[in-house]
């Protein structure tokens, strides 16, 4: 468990010139409002941030509890909101998106441009007979078609599901099938880190594994020109179906509860879970979190570096900061090329001013200019940023210091974010000219979120002692359902002995003298490997599916300094427990299997071989013990239980 060394350093609130929440006193006067009314506190954000076509009469709605709604008998377009209010209200040539390729071509694109561009590939849907309340899988890199096409889908009332390009072809199968979707948009190719790699080519494979029948069109981006396989009856490139089609198409009103997208995220089993979120209270939380937590502003250069197939690239990219009008970067490549001084390159050429990234970047850069000045943020001028961001992990104090000093000049706040796929948005975060920082916290609740610390019975535990993360409250972008699996929803999130409160799974603790929280990582067995979320039982279900190979395997997490947690694999072969050579071939089959049924991003680090796994008398695999041998640990549980001790040492070793 990381430590809460809080109290190390308070840094004050910055002092930030009309800053949206501009003070200590204005958060708490915040909280107390939603505190007093929870109802009015949400109604009267829904009201000043979004555009209704039809007003709400009602906030929240519990009667079906926890399947909560929020603002249910209004009516409104997500798509509206981002764009057309936007041009209607003069801003049609603000910068919208400055697009950055990987090889370093910038393209600009405005408001208005956005909206037709948006407007085209909606006609086009709705021509190829997508409706209201259809799937469409979106399986594209970081792309302006790719934020297009997911306000296209927005537009006409189809429920996305982005998948991310690094997902294999049975990842996206298994996706597409969930979710009966009737059209994939995806690209030819991907480029990244100056490669060229395949995108058509798994949709293609993808869809022969079967199970796919609902899809009847594929849509393609032309992003290389590389040579592609094609299904004329189903295949269309997405240039020809957008250029013959009207510049303007009116928004499908859609209800406030209407759900705006499925993103599939790990679970601690089974199978990824369509996480369904709803119009209206995700894009009130897109919207509201974008503006307080960054402080954004119209004269801002906002700068997100998530991929559009995680939340973070939907809440903030496709969504938060274009329904503020904001002008945002996007980046279709890799922080290491074609050096890892690309981010602050990038910063200077945009003069950036707010920058959001994961902790895992921040720690392979630390690395790479540690060992090579010429990438050091020192030596570009950084002087545009006024706010740093952070996500997906746990920042680590250390990285937290460099962060701050090197790329923020000492002078920047950065907001550590908690939050997850689940909650929409933002809900435990520092708004930077309202919160003292400490480094490694993520401070307090955003206001109108009731996160608190409790122990197995749903008991608050005092500040300094650790507990389990819940919400007391529902908010209006939490979670709707799970894509086809109520039931799941019920039982994963809101489990009889919490008192119906939120679980969020993962533990935290609250700084006996600030209150601060403090995220001690997962509860389950849910790995978060660079920022990404990683079932341990999918990563067994894929090893053990490799049957020529492998009888059995257990797949636990350790502490890395670069990525967070790395994936540690133990395993059992059919055949004699290899080594030397042997041992390292097979380990790297096994990565290449993991790869391909599910990843690259599942790839275990670390392999290893025995006769058989620590188990219980009862059968049940000794997981924590695992988590011990896989740090290197001496071992102190209690083995007596074990058939065969001598394991310990076979499993001790690295492959
Ligand atoms: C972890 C990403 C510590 C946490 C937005 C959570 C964090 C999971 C932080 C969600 C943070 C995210 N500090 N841990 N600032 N942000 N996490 O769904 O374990 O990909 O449950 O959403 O990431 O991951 P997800």
């Amino acid at each position: 468990m990381r430590t809460n060394d809080a109290k190390t350093r308070l840094i004050p609130a910055a002092d930030i010139k009309e800053a949206h929440v501009p003070s200590t006193s204005a958060y708490n006067e915040l909280v107390a409002q939603a505190e007093a009314d929870h109802d009015g506190y949400w109604s009267r954000l829904a009201r000043e941030f979004l555009s209704w076509r039809t007003p709400f009469t009602q906030g929240l709605d519990d009667s079906q509890a926890p399947f909560f709604k929020w603002f249910e008998d209004g009516t409104l377009n997500v798509s509206y909101n981002c764009l057309d209010r936007h041009v209607e209200s003069g801003l049609g040539d603000k910068t919208a998106l400055i697009f950055e390729a990987d090889d370093g071509q910038v393209t600009r694109i405005n408001y208005r441009a956005l909206l037709e561009r948006t407007c085209r590939l909606a006609n086009a849907l709705k021509a190829r007979g997508v409706q209201k309340g259809d799937r469409v899988v979106i399986y594209m890199s970081m792309s302006i078609e790719g934020v297009v096409a997911m306000q296209a889908c927005a537009r006409i009332g189809a429920t996305h599901s982005v998948v991310f390009g690094g997902f294999s072809a049975q990842s996206l199968r298994d996706r597409i099938h969930d979710a009966a979707a009737v059209m994939v948009i995806t690209a030819d190719e991907q480029v990244r880190g100056g490669k060229q790699l395949p995108l058509k080519a798994i949709v293609d494979e993808a869809i022969a594994l079967g199970g796919c029948e609902s899809v009847t069109n594929v849509l393609v981006y032309q992003r290389s020109g590389a040579a592609i396989g094609w299904n004329a009856a189903r295949d269309r490139w997405l240039h020809e179906e957008m250029q013959d089609q009207p510049a303007t198409c009116e928004p499908e009103w859609v209800g406030a509860e209407h759900p705006l997208f499925v993103l599939y995220t790990s679970g601690s089993t089974g199978k990824p879970k369509g996480v369904q979120h709803a119009s209206g209270g995700y894009l009130l939380h897109a919207a509201l979190t974008s503006q307080w937590t960054f402080d954004l502003k119209p004269d801002d250069v906002f700068w997100c570096t998530a991929d559009i197939g995680w939340v973070t690239g939907h809440t903030y990219i496709t969504y938060g900061p274009l329904a503020l009008g904001a002008t945002e970067v996007v980046f279709e490549g890799v922080p290491t090329y074609p050096d890892a001084g690309r981010f602050w390159k990038m910063i200077q050429d945009h003069r950036v001013s707010i920058f959001y990234t994961a902790p895992t970047a921040i720690r392979s850069l630390i690395k790479a200019a540690e060992s090579n000045e010429t990438v050091h943020p020192r030596r570009y001028d950084l002087s545009s940023l006024r706010i740093l961001g952070s996500v997906g992990e746990p920042i680590n104090p250390a990285a937290w210091e460099w962060y701050h000093q090197h790329v923020g000049g000492g002078r920047c706040p950065i907001v550590d974010t908690f939050w997850q796929t689940e909650t929409g948005g933002h809900m435990i975060t520092p708004l930077p000219g309202a919160t003292p920082l400490v480094p490694g916290s993520c401070t307090l609740p955003f206001p109108g979120i009731a996160a608190a610390i409790v122990d197995e019975t749903g008991n608050d535990v005092p500040n300094g002692q650790g507990g389990i993360l819940v919400v007391k409250k529902p908010w209006p972008s939490m979670i709707r359902t799970i894509w086809g699996d109520p039931e799941r929803f019920k039982s994963s999130y809101f489990p009889a002995e919490l008192k119906g409160f939120y679980l969020a799974g993962d533990g935290a603790i609250r700084d006996a003298d600030t209150g601060y929280f403090t995220i001690t990582g997962r509860i389950d067995d849910v790995l978060n490997v660079s920022g990404h979320r990683m079932g341990t039982m999918e990563i067994e279900s894929a090893l053990v599916s490799c049957t020529a190979l492998v009888a059995e395997a257990a797949v636990v997490g350790r502490p890395d300094d670069t990525t967070g947690e790395a994936i540690c694999a133990f395993v059992v072969l059919k055949g004699a427990r290899p080594s030397g050579d042997e041992a390292r071939k097979i380990a790297t089959e096994l990565r290449n299997w993991v790869a391909k049924e599910i990843g690259p991003i599942a790839k275990p680090k670390d392999i290893r071989f025995g006769d058989n796994l620590p188990k219980t008398r009862s059968g049940k695999i000794m997981r924590r013990l695992l988590r011990s041998v896989a740090k290197g640990e001496t071992v102190t549980q209690d083995i007596s239980t074990l058939e065969n001790p001598a394991v310990l040492e076979q499993l001790a070793q690295s492959n």
